[in-house]
């Protein structure tokens, strides 16, 4: 049998582990030959392919990025790019489709396998940690981890200066990273995209912080949005996902901390650096185990399913389980973490 493998939309560490995972597995054990697909699914819409086996998937593992290559491309918005798609599987002789992709690219695999039969197995990837459907989702865990240390860092420079440091991490919709990076690194204030911050409770914990002597550490979701102010709005512009971005909250945030407070604001904004580099030993796991699971389900003819960590099982649901709506952090602990805000 020969599998299609392609990574579609933003990049994220532990892309590569997967596709190690999945060619040795299918390789060693099942015999299966492969064909990488570039740039997500670009590469079945345009028959774009890389030769996939066992010497090129040799030391990939630790490798940030992925070595298919990857795009936003939505076939949908194709004309006639299911058929395509179709066309180009039969023509290479591919039977099914390794689809490892974040919202976008698994509604896609979705789409296709539901409605058009074409045999789609999907993993799940983002840094943001807002699948539903899985505990975690692999890439996360090495972006905390950067966006933690970053974090500690601004810590030292901040109370050299008695400055406040405003740090903006990534997040458009969910603040997982925000939340986690900003509790292992003692912030005193998380902002997330799940709740409306009120910027004059902002400048009230900053100004206790101070008062203690300390400076303080405000970390920040891209996508937290002041209850207060238009002026983020103002910036809004559709990145080419189609999504609203929300650029400079961060520099706002600072700028408002500065004139309301009397106290010197700078920002950080840590942006795709959580994103590249080598994957943490944990995302290194994740991704291996969805790999090997993932050319499982493909054995069994388990199509339109995705694989997906519960508790430390990995099982399979319906990819639309993971599409059909983010997971969000849930207030309740968010609430948890507010005791250290301040
Ligand atoms: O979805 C992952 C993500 O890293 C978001 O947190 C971020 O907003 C977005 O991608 C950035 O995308 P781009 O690489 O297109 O700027």
């Amino acid at each position: 049998m020969k599998v299609g493998i392609l990574t579609g939309g933003g990049d994220c560490p532990g892309l590569n582990a997967v596709i190690r995972a999945v060619v040795r597995k299918g390789v060693q054990e099942y015999g299966y030959g492969f064909v990488g697909f570039r740039d997500g699914w670009r590469g079945p819409l345009e028959g774009d392919t890389v030769p996939l086996d066992i010497p090129a998937v040799r030391g990939i593992l630790p490798r940030g990025g992925t070595v298919l290559g990857s795009s936003r491309t939505n076939p949908l918005q194709h004309e006639h790019g299911i058929r395509r798609i179709r066309e180009n599987l039969a023509k290479l002789g591919v039977e099914a489709l390794i689809t490892i992709g974040g919202e976008d690219t698994l509604g896609v695999a979705t789409r296709l396998a539901d409605e058009y039969g074409v045999p789609c197995v999907g993993v799940p990837k983002t840094i943001d940690n807002d699948l539903s459907a899985t505990d975690y989702t692999f890439g996360f865990d090495t972006a905390v981890s950067i966006a933690t240390e970053a974090i500690d860092r601004l810590h030292t420079t901040a109370e050299s200066h008695m400055r406040v440091l405003v740090v903006e991490v990534m997040g458009r919709h969910a603040g997982w990273i925000a939340l986690h990076s900003g509790l292992a690194g003692g912030a005193n204030v998380i902002l997330i995209p799940e709740q409306r911050f009120d910027t004059e409770q902002v400048c009230a914990w900053v100004t206790s912080r101070f008062r203690a002597s300390y400076a303080p550490i405000v970390v920040v979701a891209e996508g937290a949005m002041p209850r207060d102010g238009d002026m983020v709005l103002k910036d809004e512009t559709l990145d080419s996902y189609g999504h609203v971005r929300l650029s400079g909250v961060g520099e706002w945030l600072a700028k408002e901390i500065e004139k309301r407070t009397g106290k010197e604001a700078r920002t950080t904004v840590l942006g795709h650096v959580q994103r590249g580099g080598t994957p943490s030993a944990f995302d290194r796991w994740l991704a291996t185990r969805f790999g090997l699971h993932a050319v499982d389900c493909v054995r069994n003819g388990d199509f339109g399913k995705m694989v997906a960590l519960r508790g430390t099982d990995i099982v399979r649901v319906p990819i639309a389980e993971a599409t059909a709506r983010l997971k969000t952090v849930d207030p309740k602990l968010y609430e948890e973490v507010g005791v250290f805000f301040g």
